[in-house]
């Protein structure tokens, strides 16, 4: 038996999206979230087609390199098997592409381990789970969207929660269970009891005047409701 990769460990916890951050300060924002604690950041990447704004690409991958986190990067985009070597190369540590974005996704999930990454799969809210049951082998993080993808500070769907203890079941204790989409101290708690290990948080981090406070207190709150479970 093969050890497991530690970047999976790291990939749990509080992934503050940069979607939310202010770019003229990046490095120094992420830089706080790492003093907090945070252990991996969570990089939104959108091409105008999948989702219809455009963010960024590979180039922010690479600014980030070094930082002291892994880098999560979701890719909102058509075809990302066609870009997953650019972004490996840039240093994403985990690649997450939609089942809804390409119909070669046992080639793209392969892909990504190929390029020496770990491999996610994200599924919208209106997609359901037969995707996930094809690939689970071939998936070190399943992400759950709770909002629509395609722009932060949307409100979390609370049919959600239903959905994350499914995947929990599907993926096991061995995989990476994500939530991303209007997590907050409100949802947190809920997600974290349904069996999600890591969540996204675009603006309960950098929406806040204090973004390494607002880290330490969502993981109280995912913890607490653990804790309570
Ligand atoms: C939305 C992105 C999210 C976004 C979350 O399509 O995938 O990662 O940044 O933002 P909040 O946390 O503000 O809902
Ligand atoms: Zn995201």
């Amino acid at each position: 038996m093969t050890a497991p990769d530690p970047r999976l460990a790291r990939l749990k916890g509080i992934a503050p999206s940069i979607l939310a951050s202010d770019f003229g300060a990046l490095r120094s924002q992420v830089q706080e979230c790492v003093d907090a604690g945070v252990t991996v950041i969570h990089v939104d990447v959108m091409d105008g087609h999948f989702v219809p704004p455009i963010t960024m690409g590979p180039i922010v991958v690479d600014a980030l390199k070094g930082v002291g986190a892994v880098l999560d990067v979701h890719l909102m985009i058509e075809r990302p098997e066609r870009h997953l070597a650019e972004f490996a190369k840039a240093g994403a540590d985990c690649l997450t592409v939609h089942a809804e974005a390409t119909p070669q996704l046992h080639f793209a999930l392969g892909q990504a381990r190929e390029l020496g990454a770990l491999a996610g799969l994200a599924v919208c809210p209106g997609t359901g789970l037969a995707p996930l049951e094809e690939t689970t082998s071939l998936v070190d993080l399943g992400l759950c969207m709770t909002v629509n993808p395609g722009w932060g500070g949307q409100k979390f769907i609370p049919t959600s929660f239903g959905k994350i203890e499914r995947m929990a079941a599907l993926l096991g204790p061995d995989a990476v269970l994500q939530v991303d989409g209007g997590v907050d101290l409100s949802t947190i708690g809920r997600c974290a009891a349904a069996g999600a290990t890591s969540f996204v948080a675009g603006s309960a981090v950098f929406g806040k005047p204090d973004p390494g406070e607002a880290v330490r207190a969502l993981q109280a709150a995912a913890d607490g409701a653990l804790a309570a479970a």
